[in-house]
């Protein structure tokens, strides 16, 4: 029988542990993937035992607390701490989510904390998002209409047409969903992937784009769009409730209406 193994580079071992104080009654210990590109080691993976009763609520607070208190070298993204940003987005116990929305108490006794899978690691738990920004600025994510205004002013919609975009405009690009997604797993280069698709389903529904013919005609290709094959963990895993395989069957719907 064949046997496969990881390249020995690839291999992660066992880190470091940092215990917590003795004092500490109420502990969480997370195991944090850890790998830097500077010191030519394998990637590892630290222990940090964590005292709820001296940590916020969510996982975003343990990993700062972390990095304040016992590991200024750990390295992740955060900004807004309420998922608005997008920028936490992390594996967590298995999930892809948010780290400032995801609670600890809602961890095992013992978590696991990962960079978003099938990603490049740029270090520690920040994937190299490169690839997937160049893929969203394909789409063209914005207006595009060369139809004059009534009397210069803004473009309206009406209500009806204003919801089309509901279940779409909240989505922030964190890429929970693209990263996992098997099918942007294996052909990634090429297909676009949940988030980037839900992007584009946001601007061919918009009444006010003139430019929905093109849109489509741009996704329509047996790689960009039809790559999804409704796995549908993207919208198992969106930590904004979102439904992008709901949005991809839309715009695969409009390339059929349009034929027909
Ligand atoms: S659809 Fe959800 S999981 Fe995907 S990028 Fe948008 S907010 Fe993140
Ligand atoms: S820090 Fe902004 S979404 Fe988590």
């Amino acid at each position: 029988m064949v046997e496969f193994t990881l390249p020995r580079n690839s291999k992660v071992q066992k880190g470091k542990h940092h215990a917590a104080a003795p004092t500490a009654t109420r502990v969480k210990t997370l195991q944090v993937y850890r790998w830097s590109p500077d010191d030519d080691q394998n990637p590892r993976v630290d222990t940090f035992q964590i005292d709820l009763d001296q940590c916020g609520p969510m996982v975003l607070d343990a990993l700062i607390k972390i990095k304040n208190e016992i590991d200024p070298t750990l390295t992740f993204r955060r900004s807004c701490r309420e998922g608005i940003c997008g920028s936490c987005a992390m594996n967590i116990d298995g999930t892809n989510t948010l780290a400032c929305l995801k609670p600890l108490d809602e961890l095992p006794d013992t978590g696991k904390v990962y960079p978003l899978p099938h990603m490049d690691v740029v270090k520690d738990l920040v994937p190299d998002l490169t690839h997937a920004y160049a893929q969203y600025a394909s789409i063209k994510p914005w207006l595009q209409s060369e139809s004059p205004t009534e009397k210069g002013q803004e473009r309206l919609q009406s209500v009806e047409d204003r919801a089309q975009l509901d279940g779409k405009w909240e989505c922030i690009l964190c890429f929970s969903c693209t990263t996992s997604c098997p099918s942007y797993w294996w052909s990634g280069e090429k297909y676009l992937g949940p988030a980037v698709l839900l992007q584009a389903s946001r601007w061919i529904s918009d009444s006010r784009d003139d430019a929905t013919g093109e849109r489509l005609d741009d996704l329509e290709d047996p790689f960009r769009l039809f790559r999804c094959h409704t796995i549908m963990n993207c919208t198992k895993t969106c930590p904004k409730g979102l439904n992008p395989a709901e949005a991809i069957g839309e715009i695969k719907r409009k390339m059929v209406e349009r034929r027909t």
